[in-house]
C-alpha cells in the first residue's frame, strides 16, 4: 500500500521525508514524490519508480525548507507513472493519499462540470480539487477539508498543504492508517511507525474522520463536529535499531532469526512462573469467555493459515467447535452469528481492510471480538472488543515470519486460556502444553543454527518452475504457508495441498520436474499416512524434500532431500516445521534475485479490498 509522511520543524524537511519514505519501502511501490514549503510557495518533485529516481530529480532542484510531506505510490487508479505519482496539486492545495476514494469518478465527473480540469487518472487529484472549491467558497483550511472529505466514500489517510498556510499542514484518516509522531518543536505524520521512529517514539492515534492541525509547537485534533478532542500520546517501545536490518542481507532473513526472542516476548510475560499457568490479564474480565459456544477466526493469507492452525488447537484444548474464513469471503457471506459466538480477528498490521470489515460485520451481529495484532494502536486493534498483542517488534519483510510463530503462539495461549474457562482442559495438560511451549524458542534456535543445510536443496531446485507442498492434521496449513512463502518471494508456482488430497487431483502433476516438499514430522497419528503419500510421489520420479524429525530412519527412503527438526509433540510442530519452509523460499528468492524484502505486486499492508 501506499506510504505517507509529512514533517514540520527545524530540520531539513527532505532529509526527513526521504529517510522515512525509504523506511516505508517495505510497504510497496511504483512511484514517490515530495512536496516542500519553500519560502511562500510548495514546490512538489515527483518520479517514477524506485526512490533513487526521486533522488536523482531532486539533486538539481535544492529544495530546502521546514514544512513537507511525502508518499510512495502502490497504483490502484491510475497506472504508475510521474503524472499519476504523488503529492497531487490544484491551486493553492498539495495533497498525498493512501487509500481509495470509491466514489471519485462521479465527484469528479461533477467537478468536471463545474469547469474542473484534471492532469492524472487518480482519485486523490479530486479530493485536491474539492478543498480547493471549498477554499474558494471562503472557507478556512480546516472547514475546507472537512466540507471536502465529508464527500468521500472508500478509504483514506491524507496529508495535506496549503499555500497560504506555510505554518501547519492537515492530517485526516478515514480507514486507512495515519500515525501522528510528536517531537519538541517538531511534528511527523506516517503511515507506519518505522517511518518516523528515529526522530520521535511519542505517537498519538487519530480516529476514522477527526482532523489534525498540525504546527511545530503542537498537533490540535478536531472531531467530525469539529470541536477539539485531547488525545494523549503514548511512547511505542520499538526503537530505531529494531528497524534496521543488524547486518543481515535482507529484513525476512533478520526476522526469521528473530523468531525465538519473538516467541519469548509473546509468551514470557503470559505465564505464571509459579504455577506454569497462563494468564491473559487482557481477558480477565471478560466472562463471556467462559461460556463461548464457537469460535470463528478470521484472516487473510499467512495470517489466514495461523487460524487454521488456531481451529485444531483451541477444538484440541477447549473443545469448542471453531470456524476458520477468508476475511475477504467472511464479509460478503452474510454470516450467522449465534448467540456466544467469539470472533478472533488475526493481522499482523492490523490495517487490512478485508479483515477489519469482516470484524466489524460479525461485531455487528452480535459477536465478541478478541483480535490478535502485531502493533499498538492499528485500526483493528482498537475496533476490536478486545485485543491480544503479539510481541514481534516491527515485521518489515513483506513475507510474513515472526509474526507467523508469535501468532501461533497467541493461539495456544488462547486456547489454554478458554479450556481452562470453560474446564475442558485438565491442569495437568495445560502445564504439559505450557512447558513444551517454553522449550519451542530454544529448538527453534537450534534449527536457525543448521539452515544453511537447505541452501544446497536451493540450489538443486530454485530452477523449478512448480512446486508442491504437502502436509496433514495440523501441518496441512503449515503446506499452505510454505507455498506461499515460496511464491510470494520467488514467483514460482508452488502449491500447498492437503497430502490426503494427492489420489483426488494434484498426483497429476507429479513428475521428475515437480519438486514435492511434505511436512513429515513423527509423532503425527497419521504420519504412516505420509510415508504412503511419499512412496506415490516418488513411484513417478518426483523430487520429495521431506521435513523430517531427527532419528526417523523410515522417511528419508522416501526423500531425494531432507532436513530434520528436533523431536516435539505434534500440537506443537507447526511452531517448527514452518521454520525451514520461510528459510527455503528466501534462500531459493535469492538465488533467483528477486526482491525479497519487497516483492513485485505485493505490499506490507493490504489496507485497500
Ligand atoms: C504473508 O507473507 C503476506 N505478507 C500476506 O499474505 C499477509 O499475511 C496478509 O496480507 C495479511 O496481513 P496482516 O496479517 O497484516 O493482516
Amino acid at each position: 500500500m501506499c506510504g505517507i509522511i509529512g514533517y514540520i520543524g527545524d530540520r531539513d524537511v527532505l532529509e526527513v521525508i526521504l529517510e522515512g519514505l525509504q523506511r516505508l519501502e517495505y510497504r510497496g511501490y511504483d512511484s514517490a514524490g515530495v512536496a516542500v514549503m519553500t519560502g511562500d510557495d510548495l514546490e512538489v518533485v515527483k518520479s517514477a519508480g524506485k526512490l533513487s529516481n526521486l533522488r536523482d530529480k531532486l539533486r538539481d532542484r535544492h529544495l530546502s525548507g521546514r514544512l513537507g510531506i511525502g508518499h510512495t505510490r502502490w497504483a490502484t487508479h491510475g497506472k504508475p507513472s510521474e503524472t499519476n505519482a504523488h503529492p497531487h496539486r490544484h491551486g493553492n492545495i498539495v495533497i498525498v493519499h493512501n487509500g481509495i476514494v470509491e466514489n471519485y469518478l462521479e465527484l469528479k465527473r461533477s467537478l468536471m462540470l463545474e469547469g474542473h480540469e484534471f492532469y492524472s487518472e487518480t482519485d486523490t487529484e479530486v479530493i485536491a480539487h474539492l478543498i480547493q472549491r471549498a477554499f474558494d467558497t471562503g472557507y478556512d483550511f480546516v472547514h475546507a477539508v472537512k466540507i471536502a472529505v465529508s464527500r468521500l466514500e472508500g478509504s483514506f489517510a491524507l496529508g495535506i498543504l496549503a499555500t497560504s498556510e506555510p505554518d501547519r499542514f492537515i492530517a485526516t484518516k478515514r480507514n486507512s492508517p495515519l500515525v501522528i509522531g510528536c517531537g519538541k518543536d517538531e511534528q511527523f505524520i506516517a503511515s507506519d511507525i518505522p517511518a518516523i521512529v528515529n526522530y520521535t517514539r511519542e505517537i498519538k492515534h487519530l480516529e476514522d474522520d477527526e482532523i489534525a492541525v498540525v504546527t511545530r509547537q503542537k498537533v490540535v485534533i478536531y472531531d467530525r463536529n469539529l470541536e477539539i478532542v485531547e488525545r494523549s500520546s503514548h511512547n511505542v517501545t520499538w526503537s530505531p535499531i529494531m528497524v534496521e536490518k543488524l547486518g543481515y542481507k535482507h529484513f525476512m532473513l533478520k526476522e526469521i532469526h528473530e523468531q525465538p526472542r519473538a516467541l519469548i516476548d509473546t509468551i514470557m510475560e503470559r505465564v505464571d512462573k509459579s504455577t506454569n499457568r497462563i494468564i491473559l490479564e487482557e481477558l480477565e474480565n471478560v466472562s463471556e469467555l467462559s461460556q463461548v459456544s464457537k469460535v470463528v477466526l478470521l484472516g487473510c493469507g499467512t495470517a489466514g493459515h495461523a487460524c487454521m492452525v488456531g481451529k485444531f488447537l483451541i477444538e484440541k484444548l477447549a473443545r469448542i467447535p471453531v470456524e476458520v474464513d477468508l476475511s475477504s469471503e467472511y464479509r460478503y457471506r452474510d454470516p450467522i452469528v449465534l448467540p456466544d459466538t467469539l470472533v478472533v480477528p488475526i493481522s499482523q498490521s492490523g490495517e487490512t481492510a478485508d479483515t477489519l470489515a469482516a470484524m466489524n460485520e460479525a461485531k455487528g451481529r452480535g459477536a465478541i471480538t478478541v483480535a490478535i495484532c502485531n502493533v499498538i494502536d492499528s485500526t483493528i486493534a482498537r475496533s476490536a472488543d478486545h485485543v491480544l498483542f503479539t510481541h514481534a517488534g516491527p515485521e518489515i519483510g513483506v513475507a510474513s515470519t515472526k509474526a507467523f510463530t508469535t501468532q501461533l503462539a497467541m493461539l495456544y495461549l488462547l486456547s489454554l486460556y478458554l479450556g481452562r474457562k470453560n474446564g475442558k482442559l485438565p491442569l495437568e495438560h495445560e502445564h504439559d502444553i505450557v512447558l513444551g511451549l517454553l522449550r519451542i524458542p530454544p529448538l527453534i534456535s537450534s534449527v536457525l543454527d543448521r539452515l544453511v543445510e537447505l541452501d544446497n536443496i536451493s540450489h538443486r531446485f530454485f530452477h523449478c518452475r512448480d512446486f508442491l507442498y504437502l502436509g496433514r492434521g495440523i501441518n496441512y496449513p503449515i503446506a499452505l504457508e510454505g507455498a506461499l512463502k515460496l511464491k510470494e518471494i520467488s514467483y514460482i508456482h508452488a502449491e500447498g495441498y492437503a497430502a490426503g488430497e494427492m489420489k483426488h487431483g494434484p498426483i497429476a502433476l507429479i513428475d521428475e520436474h515437480m519438486p514435492v516438499v511434505v511436512v513429515a514430522p513423527m509423532g503425527s497419528r497419521t504420519h504412516e499416512k505420509i510415508l504412503s503419500n511419499l512412496e506415490e510421489a516418488k513411484a513417478r520420479n518426483g523430487k520429495v524434500i521431506g521435513i523430517i524429525t531427527e532419528g526417523d530412519h523410515s522417511t528419508p527412503q522416501f526423500c531425494d532431500e531432507v532436513f530434520s527438526l528436533p523431536l516435539c509433540a505434534e500440537v506443537l510442530s507447526p511452531l517448527l516445521t514452518v521454520i525451514p519452509l520461510q528459510y527455503l523460499a528466501y534462500s531459493i528468492a535469492v538465488l533467483l534475485g528477486t526482491d525479497v524484502d519487497q516483492p513485485r505486486n505485493l505490499a506490507k499492508s493490504v489496507t485497500v479490498e
